[in-house]
C-alpha cells in the first residue's frame, strides 16, 4: 500500500439540496473538492443533482423532520461530517398570529428549527473528536426583522439565530464554528405566496416599497462555502446578512 500525504476530502452535509440555495451550495462544495452528502425530501430533485454532482458524492432522500432521515444521513456520512449546511426551510403563507393554525406553526418549526438542531446534535460529536467543524445555518432577513414574512417563519428564523449563537458559545472553544447567513430575496422555488388578507394589506405595501431585487442561489452558495472555509476562521456566532442592503433599511 502506497502512503500519501494527501488529506482526505472534507465532507459537507447539505440539506434542501434539491432546489434553490441548497442545490447551488451542494454544487459549490463539490467544486471545492469536498465530498457532499446531499439531502432533500424530493427524490427526483436529488436524482437530477446527482447527475450534476458526478461520482464521489452521496444523496439521501427523506423528510428532514423524520429522525430516521437523520440516522440515514449519519450513516451516509460514515459518522464524520466536517461541514453542516442547514439550508432546507419552508415559509408560512405570510399568516399573522391571529390566523395561525397549529399544524402550520408546528411544521414550520419542525423544518426550520428542530431539524437543524437535530442535525447539529448528530454531527457535533464527530466535530468535537476532530477538534474542528463548521456549521452554517440559513436563516432569513425575517430572522432580524418583523416585517418580512408571517409569524411562524419569522419566529422560527429568529430561533435559528439563537440556536446558532448558543452553539457557537458552547462549542467554539472545541474548534467548532457555527454561523448564520440571512438572505434577502433569492430567485428559487420556495413557496412564498400570501394567504392572508391582513398580510396583503399590511405587509404587501411595506414589501413593495423596500424589497430589493432577488439575487441568485449561486451568490448565497459561494458565501456559505466561504463561511465554512478556513478563510472565515475567526468568525463564530455571526449573522451575515446577504440581502443587497435590505437589513440596513
Ligand atoms: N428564496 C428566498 O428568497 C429566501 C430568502 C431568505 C431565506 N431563505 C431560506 O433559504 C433556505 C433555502 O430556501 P430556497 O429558497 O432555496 O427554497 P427551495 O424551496 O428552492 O429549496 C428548499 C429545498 O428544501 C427541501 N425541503 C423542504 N422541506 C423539507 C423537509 N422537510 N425535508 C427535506 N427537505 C425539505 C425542498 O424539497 C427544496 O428542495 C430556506 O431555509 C429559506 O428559508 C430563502
Amino acid at each position: 500500500m502506497t502512503e500519501t500525504n494527501e488529506t482526505p476530502a472534507r465532507s459537507a452535509l447539505v440539506t434542501g439540496a434539491g432546489s434553490g440555495i441548497g442545490r447551488a451550495t451542494a454544487l459549490a462544495f463539490a467544486a471545492t473538492g469536498a465530498r457532499v452528502i446531499a439531502s432533500d425530501i424530493d427524490p427526483a430533485r436529488l436524482e437530477s443533482l446527482n447527475d450534476e454532482l458526478g461520482e464521489g458524492h452521496v444523496t439521501v432522500a427523506g423528510d428532514i423532520t423524520d429522525p430516521a432521515t437523520i440516522e440515514k444521513l449519519g450513516l451516509a456520512a460514515g459518522g464524520r461530517v466536517d461541514i453542516l449546511a442547514n439550508v432546507a426551510g419552508i415559509m408560512d403563507r405570510f399568516l399573522p398570529v391571529g390566523e395561525m393554525d397549529d399544524a402550520l406553526w408546528q411544521k414550520v418549526f419542525d423544518v426550520n428549527v428542530t431539524a437543524p438542531m437535530r442535525l447539529m446534535r448528530a454531527v457535533l460529536p464527530g466535530m468535537v473528536d476532530a477538534g474542528e467543524g463548521a456549521i452554517v445555518n440559513v436563516a432569513s432577513a425575517a430572522a432580524l426583522h418583523g416585517g418580512r414574512a408571517g409569524a411562524a417563519y419569522t419566529a422560527s428564523k429568529h430561533a435559528l439565530i439563537g440556536l446558532t449563537r448558543n452553539t457557537a458559545v458552547f462549542y467554539g472553544p472545541q474548534g467548532i464554528r457555527a454561523n448564520v447567513i440571512a438572505p434577502g430575496p433569492v430567485a428559487t422555488g420556495i413557496e412564498g405566496g400570501m394567504a392572508s388578507h391582513l398580510a396583503a394589506q399590511r405587509m404587501g405595501p411595506l414589501l413593495k416599497s423596500m424589497l430589493p431585487p432577488p439575487t441568485t442561489p449561486d451568490v448565497l452558495a459561494e458565501q456559505i462555502v466561504w463561511l465554512a472555509s478556513e478563510t472565515a476562521t475567526n468568525i463564530n456566532g455571526a449573522v451575515l446578512s446577504s440581502d443587497g442592503g435590505w437589513a440596513a433599511i
